[in-house]
């Protein structure tokens, strides 16, 4: 064959392939046998091996997965994929019916009553959400759901799944289209995966979902595209160049795009119609080939959406109905006592092994002993336990009429003889949690589970650190202090015994360097990461995110002027609060005056406040109103609860905080919040190793988005001008920073000089542009 006729051939094969995939997945219809198939295949395959020249990167063979990766990369949605609020109960479906009607009347200026919606029912399908973007039609990457505004990159490894689309079936297509859905497995290939691995000796997963999850976060591609791995389609992020007017266009447009979407939908007017629905599909449920944990419910018309306001994390347009939790009945054969990070004693019900919900279940929570003693829970009851989604199984209630004789009342004290199970300390009530507390700050139980809290997943991912090896790091004295893990060397882990004296099973020397390796990765996480990671009160994994996304680094934090101020906010307009609330009770003049006075210079130091934001370019004036200024101030500054910023400076503030900073800086690790998008680290990038000091109040950035575009050109940016500082970017009504800068000879650009030296700052991010939300 010459390489004209290849060309040629090659070129009628493609197209054919990629419609017989399709009419496969996506139409459930397909046209040939599996095994002409394979032959149309591979006659492309060995024409592309021949003259490797005609590969494409859509071509059908491209699939079968790239070379493996070392880690995945994170990158930010363009627009943040949500997650829906759950309801379980139809009388909440009326409820999101009239708010969604209250909403869109209100805004539409319509009575309520005349408002009609049309809703959208479609399958909650059980799998790993994921969003495809495509660029001028063909796939650009696949990015996995993540914290909602930032995933990992798995394009490798979805390019091997068929039902994907690698270029859009539109001519000429949108310049950018973003598809969102769901990866899952069918039940009947779930099964037979399984069977296959306990055939190879390998671990069986528990459910299809997750040996999905597992699958995507594979490294090796090839290993992927052995995996029965589908998709389906229900969502759109960032589009350019179409618009779509509702969600019944949009899932006929992935369908005509070549996306699959779910066989079964229903397009229906008010919630007595949705419910009938909802209902249907519970029947219907066992007809799918693959498993559904519930109803989505959408309103179709997107104008009508963007009337609806969303909550934290969910659109206020759609509402998830879960079908209820899956229950089961089994004895509870023991009560084990577990220690926590923070020394909390945490009953955990040993059961006699039971299949729910996919996965055979052992133990369950209890929660706490109050729980216990108001269920009346008792060794050797017959128990229910529940199981919803992703939530840990918990004991629900007894069986009253299976309880054997002789059983006694629980008693988490004389259960545990007064004492720490784990170190023999004494342990306490503490009065504000219903819970009892090793009062043992070397208690190693909260040594382990601390190294436990460090190693997690959405902590610094050190999974060769889960359960037993975290327990004999510690026990063996190699991990005190969770940091210990930075100065362990590869003999002393190598030799760790996970088994017992009599018959050792030590850890080895590949598992060891692979638990090391892993150390190695967690030095440079960013900062949210550790910031979750260290374990301070009140910061879970989502707060961390927005606390690091508006810090540089852990001394920027410690010594942010951003926190005090949103606490010094928060601390006026709660005075401010409490002093409105007591003027509406006086109504003695004599007792008004004093207040309305208090009230007043509260008001005013709040104003004097934001105007000194202002000045910083975190707040925008927003021009004068009777007299009074008035000052714009971005959400993102009182999003933070008083929890949560008290915690933060009691941490920094704490001789804990300064340790676990010291520490950190004579490990050499100095984490950082990660330079967007692109990635990049803070080691490249036309600033690299530049120190950058922002004053006064820029045109086209907040303060926050001109830093975290300084630090995508791998510039530093710090708060304070000083010999070290290289540029000094000086906006309107800078102050004292600039008179600094000129006195050290510190070189000060305007905001347009400095533009145009970077060749162009980066867009902000999308989703990270604070709204502004009204204060005064
Ligand atoms: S719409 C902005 N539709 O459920 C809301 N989600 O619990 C976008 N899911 O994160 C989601 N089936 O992973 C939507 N038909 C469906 C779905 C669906 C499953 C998943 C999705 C989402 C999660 C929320």
């Amino acid at each position: 064959m010459t390489r004209e006729q290849a060309d040629r051939r090659a070129a009628e094969l493609r197209p054919l392939i990629a419609r017989h995939d399709r009419l496969y997945y996506v139409e459930a219809a397909p046209e040939i046998s599996d095994r002409e198939y394979d032959a149309l295949y591979h006659e492309l395959l060995d024409i592309e091996r021949e003259f490797p020249g005609l590969v494409v990167p859509d071509s059908p063979t491209q699939r079968v997965g790239g070379e493996p990766l070392d880690a995945f990369v994170a990158r930010r949605h363009a627009v943040p994929m949500m997650s829906l609020d759950n309801t379980y109960e139809r009388r909440e479906i009326e409820l999101f019916h009239q708010y969604v009607a209250r909403q869109v009347a209100e805004r539409s200026g319509r009575p309520a009553g005349t408002v009609d919606i049309e809703y959208v029912v479609e399958p909650k399908i059980d799998g790993v959400s994921i969003s495809l973007r495509y660029e001028d039609g063909e796939l650009a990457y696949a990015l996995t759901r993540g914290n909602g505004r930032e995933g990992d990159d798995v394009t490798a490894n979805l390019r091997t799944v068929r039902a994907v689309p690698l270029r859009l079936a539109a001519s000429p297509p949108p310049a950018v289209f973003e598809a969102r859905g769901e990866v899952y497995m069918n039940r009947d290939d779930f099964a037979r995966l399984n069977r296959q691995r306990q055939a190879a000796g390998e671990s069986e997963f528990a459910n299809a979902r997750n040996a999905t999850a597992g699958s995507l976060k594979l490294l090796d591609p090839r290993e992927v595209a052995k995996r029965p791995l589908r998709a389906l389609f229900y969502a759109q992020g960032e589009v350019q160049g179409l618009t779509t007017g509702s969600q019944a266009e949009l899932l006929r447009r992935l369908r005509e795009f070549g996306f699959p979407t779910a066989a079964w939908t229903r397009t229906v007017r008010g919630p007595e119609a949705v419910w009938a629905a909802i209902e249907e599909l519970a029947r219907r449920r066992g007809e799918f080939p693959y498993d559904i944990d519930g109803a989505v419910i959408k309103v179709n018309d997107f104008a009508l959406r963007g009337h609806i306001a969303p909550t934290a994390k969910a659109p206020g347009w759609a509402k998830a109905f879960k079908y209820a939790a899956e229950q089961a009945q089994t004895v509870l054969s023991a009560i084990t006592v577990q220690v926590g990070r923070t020394g909390i004693l945490t009953p955990v019900a040993e059961l006699e092994p039971v299949f729910l919900a996919g996965s055979t279940i052992s133990r369950a929570t209890l929660h706490n002993e109050d729980e216990i003693r108001r269920k009346d829970i008792r060794v050797g009851d017959t128990v229910t336990i529940e199981k919803a989604g992703e939530v840990i199984p918990a004991v629900v209630g007894v069986v009253p009429e299976r309880r054997p004789a002789g059983t006694r009342p629980f008693d988490l004290m004389e259960h545990v003889g007064g004492r720490c199970p784990s170190c023999g300390g004494p342990v306490r009530r503490d009065p504000q949690f219903v819970a009892w507390r090793c009062e043992n700050l070397h208690c190693p139980a909260q040594y382990t589970r601390r190294l436990q809290y460090l190693a997690a997943r959405n902590g610094l991912d050190i999974e060769a650190i889960g359960g037993v090896v975290a327990e004999r790091l510690v026990e063996t004295g190699l991990v005190k202090e969770p940091l210990d893990v930075f100065t362990l060397g590869l003999g002393p882990v190598a030799a760790l015994n996970l088994g017992t004296p009599e018959e050792p099973r030590v850890l080895g020397e590949r598992n060891a360097r692979r638990l090391l390796d892993a150390v190695a990765r967690a030095r440079t996480l960013p900062l949210a990461r550790w910031l979750h990671a260290i374990g301070i009160p009140n910061i879970g994994q989502a707060t961390a995110e927005k606390v690091a996304a508006l810090h540089t680094d852990l001394d920027h934090l410690a010594e942010s002027d951003l926190l005090n101020d949103m606490r010094r906010l928060r601390r006026l307009q709660e005075e401010a609060d409490e002093l409105g609330r007591q003027l509406r009770g006086a109504g003695d003049p004599a007792a008004r005056a004093p207040l309305l006075d208090a009230l007043r210079q509260s008001r005013d130091a709040i104003t004097a406040l934001g105007t000194a934001l202002e000045t910083r370019g975190l707040a925008r004036r927003k021009g004068t109103k009777g007299g009074r200024l008035g000052v714009e101030i971005p959400e993102y500054l009182t999003e933070f609860g008083p929890d949560v910023l008290d915690s933060l400076a009691e941490f920094f503030a704490s001789p804990e905080g300064e340790a676990v900073r010291r520490r950190l800086r004579e490990l050499g690790i100095h984490p950082v919040t990660p330079v967007a998008e692109s990635a990049t680290s803070t080691t490249s990038g036309p600033l690299a190793g530049k120190t950058v000091v922002l004053t006064g109040t820029l045109q086209r950035y907040t303060r926050e988005a001109a830093r975290e575009a300084l630090m995508r050109l791998g510039a530093k940016v710090t708060d304070s001008v000083s010999s070290k500082t290289d540029f000094v970017i000086a906006g309107e009504n800078a102050g004292s920073k600039l008179d600094k800068a000129r006195e050290l000879g510190v070189r000060v650009l305007t905001e347009e000089e400095f533009v145009a030296m970077a060749g162009g700052l980066p867009a902000p991010p999308a989703g990270r542009v604070p709204r502004q939300g009204m204060l005064f």
